[in-house]
């Protein structure tokens, strides 16, 4: 058996289910959504007609199971698809298309095939709850079709939250009816950097976009078919400066900006006045009401206090709050989105830097920087959902050299993936459940098409999505099975990086980077991480 993520237990037995014209689909009405998905995905690459009708293929409602986990039984007379509730079907479905030659990932068919499964019964459930994959579409917009055709890929992997990066300093992505400057002014900038920052090269081109909120919902639905749950970023207080160019009354300095169109940690964060703090609340309920899942992230991430430092009337909110400083204006200031979210039955989410002015209640955490970050957020009794930048950001390079397209930061490669782990060492019992799982992290400073989008994530992704599935883990079975898995991928039209490197058009010599080793990688976490005080 070749499927990706591995199931938890597998046991193969004699002979294969062969599909006939005549087979026929049925699923017990709970769990159709499984089978829709199957027929609107497995007819036109095969073009079995998929019939209702008694036998042949069969899902199944089965008490005793989670809410994820199904079992698959395939037998030379059927095949059968038992779970609890729709995500454990879906995955089920997931698990059969694997079973099937790679031309099942096709969009339309090849030709005349004989479709079989081999004989097996299989009983799968996930590691993880949470098994995310950041997009971020602030740096570089992906249209609405390419991130549809994300979410398939996400979900053939049984990965199940994707956290959208909607705004930063370069880029806000997200239509706000009361604020239509945010997307008129702020969805666009004028060029971006060509490599990384330090060459100081730029490739002199507008690059820009946005979701309507009707693309919002269609995303949002589209990928609730598929078990997959959108997380929305609203980058705060720092990485605004799309938003302070759109309005500048949002920001520190009387000087207008410009969308950003350089990398790194900018300075323009927003000022900290009421109607600042009212006009973001505003943004949230545009975003409650397009996005229903529980999570809502406020960011929190790389937030300089130089601005805040010198303005006076941040200094007046200080003092008139009885504050000691600048890390505590900003927790306070979070405080009142993560208190409104969490008003409205929502769960907020933030980087792990929030806990340097002081965690607000109730907030879980993504912590970015490391096992220091997540151990700590666990022990103050916060949920976790872990995302070291060195393990899981896949815009770091794949290996060593510089034909790798844009290489940046340390070597993360498909090994290292694979190998994973999501829990820090040294929790008790109860402080690693609170680690709700992990999220992949596709940055795009430095990935600037959907192609090469498609090389950093793949094939890493699906080695990540082994490590948050599956208990055990065996790499040589593991590259046994991508052999097959990149077919799946070819029939899906997947750029994935070959094991021997980039193909020539892979590479990117006009768009130099800056690799690190991991020695100065670690030095950097260190040194962000020694003074944490919470
Ligand atoms: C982050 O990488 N700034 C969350």
């Amino acid at each position: 058996m070749t499927t990706i993520p591995a199931p938890s237990r597998r046991t193969p037995a004699e002979g294969r289910f062969t599909f006939a014209a005549a087979t026929p689909l049925t699923a017990d009405p709970m769990l159709a959504r499984a089978a829709a998905w199957l027929r609107e995905t497995l007819t036109p690459a095969t073009g079995l007609p998929l019939p209702e009708g008694p036998g042949g293929v069969e899902i199944r409602l089965a008490e005793g199971l989670g809410p994820e986990e199904y079992r698959l039984t395939a037998t030379a007379e059927s095949v059968l698809i038992e779970a609890a509730a729709p995500a454990g079907a879906f995955y089920g479905a997931q698990t059969l298309r694997q079973l099937l030659h790679p031309a099942a990932f096709r969009a339309g068919r090849t030709g005349e095939r004989t479709w079989s499964v081999p004989a097996v019964s299989i009983a799968d459930a996930p590691r993880y709850g949470w098994r995310g994959c950041l997009i971020d579409v602030a740096r570089r917009f992906l249209t609405k079709n390419d991130l549809l055709r994300y979410i398939d890929l996400l979900s053939t992997h049984k990965l199940n939250v994707l956290h959208l990066h909607l705004t930063d300093d370069q880029g806000w992505r997200l239509e706000i009816r009361k604020y239509p400057k945010l997307t008129e002014v702020g969805s666009w900038r004028r060029e971006s950097p060509l490599g990384a920052k330090r060459h100081r090269l730029f490739d002199g081109r507008p690059h820009g976009g946005f979701y309507s909120q009707d693309d919002i919902r269609e995303i949002v639905a589209y990928a609730a078919d598929r078990f997959v749950t959108v997380v929305p970023e609203i980058d705060l207080p720092g990485h605004t400066q799309a938003a302070i160019a759109a309005y500048p009354e949002l920001g520190n300095l009387d000087a207008p900006l410009n969308v950003g169109t350089d990398w790194g940690v900018g300075e323009n964060v927003l000022n900290v006045s009421d109607e600042t703090i009212a006009f973001f609340t505003d943004v949230l309920d545009e975003v409650l009401e397009l996005f229903p899942g529980e999570y809502i992230c406020v960011g929190g991430d790389e937030v300089p206090k130089t601005q805040w430092n010198e303005s006076v009337p941040a200094k007046e909110r200080i003092r008139e709050l009885g504050l000691r400083d600048t890390d505590e204006l900003q927790s306070w200031l979070i405080r009142h989105f993560t208190d409104y979210l969490l008003a409205r039955g929502r769960k907020p989410l933030g980087w792990d830097e929030l806990m340097e002015g002081g965690l607000p209640a109730g907030v879980t955490v993504a912590a970015w920087r490391g096992d220091k970050c997540a151990a700590l957020a666990a022990r103050a009794g916060h949920d976790v959902v872990v995302s070291p930048f060195a393990e899981t950001y896949l815009d770091f390079r794949q290996a060593e050299g510089d034909q790798e397209p844009v290489p940046i930061g340390s070597v993360t490669s498909l090994s290292a993936v694979h190998a994973f782990d999501p829990i820090p060492g040294g929790l008790t019992e109860d402080e690693r459940g609170r680690i709700l799982g992990a999220q992949a992290a596709l940055w795009t400073e430095h990935i600037d098409s959907p192609r090469l989008l498609d090389y950093m994530a793949f094939p890493r992704l699906a080695a990540f999505a082994e490590a948050m599935w599956s208990d055990e883990r065996d790499f040589e079975d593991f590259l046994a099975r991508l052999a097959v898995h990149e077919k799946r991928l070819d029939a899906l039209g997947v750029e994935y990086r070959p094991a021997a490197g980039p193909h020539p058009w892979q590479q990117r010599p006009d768009a130099p980077g800056h690799p690190r080793t991991r020695a100065e990688i670690d030095d950097k976490l260190a040194a962000w991480t020694a003074n944490l005080r919470f």
